[in-house]
């Protein structure tokens, strides 16, 4: 699935700058430089995913509503100042974060954003499935190379879980997200963005990693299976969410936590502090561990220094590295 073809993006463009007028088809051709056929082919192709555009070849176009695309023209200059200045963007593909691992590997520079309308294979963290309608999520990888060892990545995916919290408070600061750890956000107990980090490493280098984020903004249902776990912000607020606004907000947000992890030596004790003042269930929750050999249960006792989520059992204080754990429904008392 090819990246989205540049012209289309400059088409959105012409025909946003003139909402309220009909575009002739010549004018288009030639402010694009293209034949009037490849006019309507990118006109079909824009209405294909959804873009409501009237009239024909014979009278010209109009926008009959802005798009709410997360195309790089529209988002790049709202990213000026900040590493993100190359967007890639695709209507469908399987996973960005496979993509984004693919330039990676391939050198592409620290910053790259990666963007789909539309996943067919996103991906969850421990090889779960990212469900990601077309046009209703941000699904976004970014290629970063932090000069850090990968001990200290885990605090780094933590800062990525505050990039969307702000993120989210910047757009609508009546939605307080509460974050559960290492890397979901929940509104009202349910999940409404996953973070999946991926990385190639040496044992004391990353050469590279991908941030993969998945926000559910504009989502109304979900299938049967997650309509339990799942929830969009448009469910928990009832408004629709701009996803350029708020994939903006994260990339800006993004970029602050990142050029303050790489530049303060102080910026890890924040992180850690603003994480556990943002999550619930950091702290004194009931929880349920299965770490792949053994089982426990605890009550949970904030984050260690290296970012892992601690847990007070009968007998010690354990951290949790990795496995499933599940919290406890918390007391109506
Ligand atoms: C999780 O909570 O399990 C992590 C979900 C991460 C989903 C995002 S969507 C963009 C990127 N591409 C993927 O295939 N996955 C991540």
């Amino acid at each position: 699935m090819p990246e989205t073809d540049a012209r289309l993006c400059k088409l959105v463009k012409l025909l946003t700058s003139h909402a309220t007028v009909v575009v002739s088809g010549t004018k288009i051709a030639d402010e694009l430089d293209i034949s009037r056929s490849e006019v309507w082919r990118l006109i079909q192709q824009l209405r294909e995913i959804g873009v409501d555009i009237e009239g024909h070849p014979a009278t010209g176009y109009q926008l009959k509503a802005i798009p709410d695309l997360l195309l790089p023209g529209m988002l790049l200059p709202l990213l000026r100042g900040t590493i993100f200045s190359s967007v890639s963007h695709y209507y469908k593909i399987g996973s960005t974060n496979d993509i984004a691992m693919e330039f990676a590997a391939e050198d592409a520079p620290e910053g790259s954003v990666f963007l789909a309308e539309q996943q067919t294979a996103g991906r969850g963290r421990g090889a779960r499935e990212w469900h990601s309608e077309q046009a209703a999520g941000i699904y976004c990888s970014v290629i970063l190379r932090p000069e850090l060892p990968p001990s200290e990545i885990l605090v780094l995916s933590l800062a990525v879980a505050l990039a969307v919290y702000d993120s989210v408070q910047q757009v609508d600061a009546r939605v307080i997200p509460d974050l559960k750890w290492p890397n979901d956000l929940l509104l009202g107990g349910k999940k409404f963005c996953g973070i999946l980090a991926e990385m190639n490493a040496e044992i004391t280098r990353v050469r590279y990693m991908v941030v993969g984020i998945g926000i559910n903004v504009n989502q109304s249902h979900f299938p049967q299976d997650l309509q339990t776990s799942a929830t969009s912000l448009r469910i928990e607020t009832g408004t629709e969410w701009s996803r350029l606004d708020l994939c903006a907000a994260l990339l800006k947000s993004l970029d602050r936590e990142y050029a303050q992890i790489m530049q303060d030596s102080g910026a890890r004790e924040s992180i850690l502090r603003r994480f556990q003042e943002r999550s619930s269930m950091a702290r004194g929750r009931q929880v349920e561990v299965a770490d792949g050999r053994c089982m426990f249960a605890g009550i949970t006792d904030g984050l260690d220094e290296r970012g892992f989520l601690k847990v007070r059992t009968a007998q010690r204080v354990r951290t949790i590295l990795s496995g499933t754990f599940k919290f406890a429904e918390k007391s109506k008392a």
